[in-house]
């Protein structure tokens, strides 16, 4: 039998995302991120079609590595400007019932008091539908506007800081309030039992939270934990806390070897495998035939903007590649940086010639995301395949023209997928963890570090 894959859409609050210089298609529709009137719209559509979730990226610095300089990332709305995804929540889970929401948090300048309690709220207010995706902020911009630093934090230093941001905060989901602090007793003139509220008398290296959660109890407590780290020390924080993982691998081969990594890293922890959902990063351009999403695909590469995607690659990859020139092959060119690159893109094709042009044009389209083009039964066969030959549970979807490519896909690819039994008819439970592991799983499984948190507030009562 078919396995079901889990489908989330990958998207931005702002114009463009992953893809360069696709805004400028006749039917993109990015310039009205504005308007909650766009995200409802896109919000029934993506419930309608059976979708786990969207899921938002966000940042808070913008890309300034090429040429050392903002000007090529505003130019081609290079993931800015970017307004904050969190206010977009509860509009669009106003005009659905299942459709879950991921929101990426940074650990890198928020403290986890406040991140918590904007958690719980919309946690509140989406009858248990949100997830937090923890990253740590990796642009310089960010630490210079946000904190007054110079670059960006060292890179286990921000992944310390954030291991310790997230015990903190699974200490005030999961061990302040007890079930039933609220009693809302007329009589008594109490609305909240003191005796049942506890103090978590957290003290540690880079926090000190003594007192209590701000919120009452919401329906998953702990939002459901996402994590896209993709180095050891990314891996190892995944494996420990993280409940789904978005994974960018460049083929199903190291889709494969990255998630049996995870699943083996997650039991050295102590926990079910079972218990962490990989999504892997992919971009489908569809259409009724397979002749009409290629004719679509090359009218897309056709739009794709060299500046916009070196000033996107180059903040990715740390490299700045104005470097380079454009058609020089990269085993032509001496540099660390040229070596680093070749290496990385000779993995994913060593036949190839590879040169900053050719990256550009892979990484246009849908980001440095796999990109799969065809008619409903050449993508059903293709996504089908990765989720059986690599045990990965499903997939975030990009896309490269706003809003059309996966309004496309529900057209062409889901009536498909669920005909195959590859997706959902209808929804399991109504959080988002019941939606990734079954109904009735609504908070933190007992083999989860945050879990503990929940005995001790037992042991508390
Ligand atoms: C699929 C995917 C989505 C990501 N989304 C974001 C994001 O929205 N915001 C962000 O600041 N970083 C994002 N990142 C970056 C990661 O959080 C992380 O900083 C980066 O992968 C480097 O981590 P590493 O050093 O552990 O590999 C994303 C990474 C991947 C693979």
């Amino acid at each position: 039998m078919t396995k079901e894959m889990r489908v989330f859409a990958f998207d931005f609050n702002g114009p463009a995302h992953l893809s360069a210089g696709t805004w400028r298609h006749a039917t993109d529709r990015g310039n009205e991120y504005k308007k909650l009137s766009y995200w409802i719209e896109y919000a029934k559509l993506l419930e309608e079609a059976c979708f786990d979730g969207i899921f938002f990226a966000d940042n808070d610095g913008y890309h300034e590595m090429y040429k050392n300089s903002v000007d090529d990332s505003l130019k081609d709305a290079a993931q800015i400007p970017t307004n904050d995804p969190s206010y977009l929540i509860p509009a669009m889970a106003a005009v659905t019932k299942h459709l879950s929401f991921g929101v990426t948090s940074s650990t890198a300048y928020d403290v986890p008091y406040k991140l918590a309690r904007k958690f719980s709220t919309l946690d509140h207010l989406t009858d248990g539908r949100i997830g937090w995706n923890v990253v740590t902020s990796y642009t310089n911009s960010a630490a210079r506007n946000i904190a007054g630093l110079e670059k960006a934090q060292a890179h286990d230093d921000r992944y310390a800081r954030a291991e310790e941001f997230i015990d903190v905060a699974m200490k005030l989901w999961e061990s302040s309030w007890e079930d039933d602090a609220v009693v809302r007793d007329v009589e008594s003139s109490t609305y909240v039992e003191p005796s049942r509220v506890h103090n978590i008398e957290h003290q540690g290296e880079h926090f000190s939270v003594p007192g209590i959660h701000l919120c009452e109890p919401s329906p998953q407590r702990t939002p459901v934990i996402f994590q896209a780290g993709g180095s050891p020390r990314g891996v190892a924080l995944a494996a420990q806390t993280a409940e789904a993982v978005f994974l960018n691998a460049m083929n199903k081969e190291a889709l494969k070897k990255q998630v049996d990594n995870l699943r083996a890293k997650a039991e050295e922890f102590g926990r079910n495998p079972d218990h962490i959902a990989t999504l892997q990063m992919i971009t489908v351009i569809s259409a009724a035939t397979d002749e009409e999403a290629q004719a679509k695909y090359e009218e897309y590469l056709e739009l794709v903007s060299y500046e916009g995607a070196m000033a996107r690659y180059s903040s990715w990859s740390g490299i700045d590649m104005s470097q380079f020139g454009p058609d020089v092959p990269f085993k032509n060119v001496e540099t660390n940086a040229g070596q680093t690159m070749l290496n990385f893109f000779l993995k994913m094709d060593p036949s190839k010639d590879w040169t900053p042009r050719d990256i550009a044009e892979y990484s246009g389209i849908g980001g440095t995301s796999p990109v799969i083009v065809g008619g409903p039964q050449k993508v059903a066969d293709e996504l089908i395949s990765w989720i059986e030959e690599t045990g990965a549970s499903g997939f975030n979807l990009a896309n490269a023209v706003k809003f059309q490519d996966i309004k496309d896909f529900t057209e062409f690819v889901v009536p498909e997928l669920q005909k195959r039994g590859a997706m959902r008819t209808s929804f399991t439970g109504s959080t988002l963890r019941e939606s990734l592991f079954g109904e009735g799983v609504a908070r933190l499984p007992e083999d989860h570090p945050g879990a503990a948190y929940r005995k001790q507030l037992a042991a508390k009562a």
